[in-house]
């Protein structure tokens, strides 16, 4: 029987070089043996066994069982297919894909080649997400009526992916997914209509300062994301009689516990790495054949309310979904 998962990964991502690579050494079942890079000389320089001069490459290497891919958001569907169709499982990054339609075109394909494929949130495998879901499904809170998030950084770089309007940059679709992510993850249901507003950056075209108001019919949701504020992250879930605080919710540390708060009692999480657990998790899913965390259906779901929060702020009023 395959007792580990064979990875290889297209480009050399800021993020895929700083986080993901230390994060797979701590790995039990994802190995990772092969990066693809436009620049091979630079990838050379990260130590991993093999290295291909072309994405096409890589896809083409029988030895290869998945594929993660952390390019710009604007090429994640075009790159998710062609890995499908080479028989590869797919872990993409988030945001899946620039639009709906776009993300249902690669359900299709997901369904068509049997291939499993994954949107990269990490947050959908962290144990302090498990731990306030679970929390929610006790009843330890009453009924969850009300969720607040807010999530930012300070990114003027025009060179920035994130700064790109057509590559997909902007808050919302950088990390204004998270907050819908987590909102949806925790309340286990999709909000019926959406509400947006959204600032955007003169010369980027990007939006900058993003909140929106998700109706959950029985609870809702607010959050507000942006790309040119001090850097905060933060979310809350309130019920009808208790709240849940989760302290660092998405850029969870590798090297200390997370704490996440009932009523403002502290509950501590083990230290790990969260993408350690996400790689691990997925090759897990596809060894023993179950469905991976953040399936392409759970994906769409997301995209359904990005786009919707981006069309309530150009209409100027509610969104149904
Ligand atoms: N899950 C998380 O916690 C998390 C955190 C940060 C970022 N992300 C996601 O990861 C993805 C990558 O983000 P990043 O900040 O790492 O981006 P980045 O540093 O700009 O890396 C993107 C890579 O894509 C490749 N590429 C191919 N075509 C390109 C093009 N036309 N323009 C630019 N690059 C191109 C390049 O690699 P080669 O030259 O080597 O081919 C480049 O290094 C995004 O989708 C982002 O949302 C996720």
């Amino acid at each position: 029987m395959t007792t580990h998962l064979r990875w290889g990964v297209l480009s050399t991502s800021k993020f895929f070089s700083t986080k993901v690579l230390p994060a797979f050494t701590g790995c039990e079942v994802a190995r990772l043996e092969a990066i693809a890079s436009r620049n091979p000389e630079k990838a050379r320089l990260l130590g991993i066994e093999r290295v291909f001069d072309s994405y096409e490459a890589l896809l083409a290497d029988p030895s290869i069982d998945a594929v993660y891919i952390p390019l710009p958001n604007h090429l994640h569907v075009e790159w998710a297919m062609k890995a499908a169709r080479a028989g590869k499982h797919v872990l993409c990054e988030k945001p899946l894909s620039m639009t709906v339609a776009e993300a249902e075109q690669l359900m299709a394909v997901q369904r068509e080649t049997g291939v499993q494929i994954g949107e990269a949130f990490m947050v959908a495998t962290h144990p302090q997400w498990l731990l306030a879901r679970q929390w929610v499904r006790d009843g330890k809170i009453g009924a969850l009526r009300a969720i607040q998030g807010f999530f930012s950084y300070t990114n003027v770089d025009p060179k920035n992916i994130r700064n790109k309007a057509d590559f997909g940059g902007g808050a919302l679709m950088d990390i204004g997914c998270y907050p819908i992510f987590t909102s949806r993850f925790v309340a286990e249901k999709e909000p019926q209509r959406v509400l947006g507003l959204i600032e955007r950056d003169a010369t980027f075209g990007t939006d900058r300062l993003t909140t929106a108001v998700l109706d959950f019919e029985g609870c809702q949701a607010t959050f507000t994301c942006s790309t040119q504020l001090f850097p905060c992250q933060t979310m809350h879930f309130y019920g009808t009689t208790g709240h849940i605080e989760i302290e660092i919710p998405f850029n969870a540390p590798p090297d200390k516990p997370c704490r996440i708060f009932l009523n403002g009692e502290a509950a501590e999480t083990p230290v790990l790495d969260q993408y350690t657990v996400e790689f691990d998790e997925f090759s897990r899913a596809v060894l023993e054949g179950r469905t991976v965390a953040v399936p392409v259906e759970t994906a769409v779901g997301n995209m359904r309310v990005i786009e919707g929060v981006f069309r309530s702020a150009v209409e100027g009023g509610w969104v149904t979904l």
